[in-house]
């Protein structure tokens, strides 16, 4: 799989374009400043870097090589640190209460092993820790303007609300809109887009 990505990535160009996701722009600041954020299947980095040029503590984590040379590169460009972690998403330490936000942008998983990694993600958060995605939803597959073409890989809000069982859904909304971010996504995209946060349990 990281062969996959990493030659989508070996040109000279962002895939995905330098500038962050737009709807992780908009509500960025839900995040505390200075506060430790998660990127997860960060790709070539633009979403890190945006959010370490905002004064967070950004780690990355993706399973390719070239993502992680272009996210670095990106970073040196704009002025800032990022922690890149190479790894399988599978492998990967989370961690448990560690992240003040979790951040996954165009993340398409098999359903072999998404629900695993979606109850790491639910642990890793911090009480009130944030998690913020966007994805395409199966919709998506009407048009040819981006992601995965396997219906399991695409999310689902029924899906998020069971694969998340401890958090609150602050939005959790399926959209139609027209987006353009590098060669990778171009035009007309059916989407899911949502803020959890994870209630800390009154005892
Ligand atoms: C569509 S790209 C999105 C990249 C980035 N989030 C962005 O929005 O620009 C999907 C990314 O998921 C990563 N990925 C897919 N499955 C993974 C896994 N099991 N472990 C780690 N990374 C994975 C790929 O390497 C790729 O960089």
């Amino acid at each position: 799989m990281s062969d996959f990505w990493n030659e989508r990535y070996s040109g000279a160009d962002y895939f995905y374009g330098t500038q962050a996701n737009e709807f992780l722009r908009s509500v960025s600041d839900m995040i505390p400043k200075g506060s430790k954020v998660l990127c997860i299947a960060e790709g070539e980095g633009r979403n890190a870097v945006f959010l370490a040029s905002h004064s967070y503590h950004v780690t990355a984590v993706d399973s390719s090589s070239e993502g992680k040379k272009k996210a670095l590169a990106l970073a040196s460009k704009m002025g800032v640190e990022i922690d890149y972690q190479l790894s399988d998403l599978v492998n990967f330490d989370f961690g448990e209460e560690k992240w003040d936000a979790i951040v996954s942008i165009f993340c398409h998983l098999s359903d072999t092993i998404r629900p695993a990694i979606h109850q790491k993600i639910e642990k890793a958060l911090k009480p009130r820790g944030l998690f913020i995605f966007q994805s395409y939803n199966p919709k998506q597959l009407e048009f040819n303007t981006g992601g995965p073409k396997e219906i399991t890989m695409l999310n689902t809000d029924e899906s998020m609300r069971s694969e998340f069982s401890s958090l609150t859904w602050l939005k959790l909304e399926n959209s139609l809109a027209e987006i353009h971010e590098g060669a990778g996504h171009q035009g007309m995209s059916s989407l899911l887009s949502g803020i959890g946060v994870k209630e800390k349990l009154a005892l």
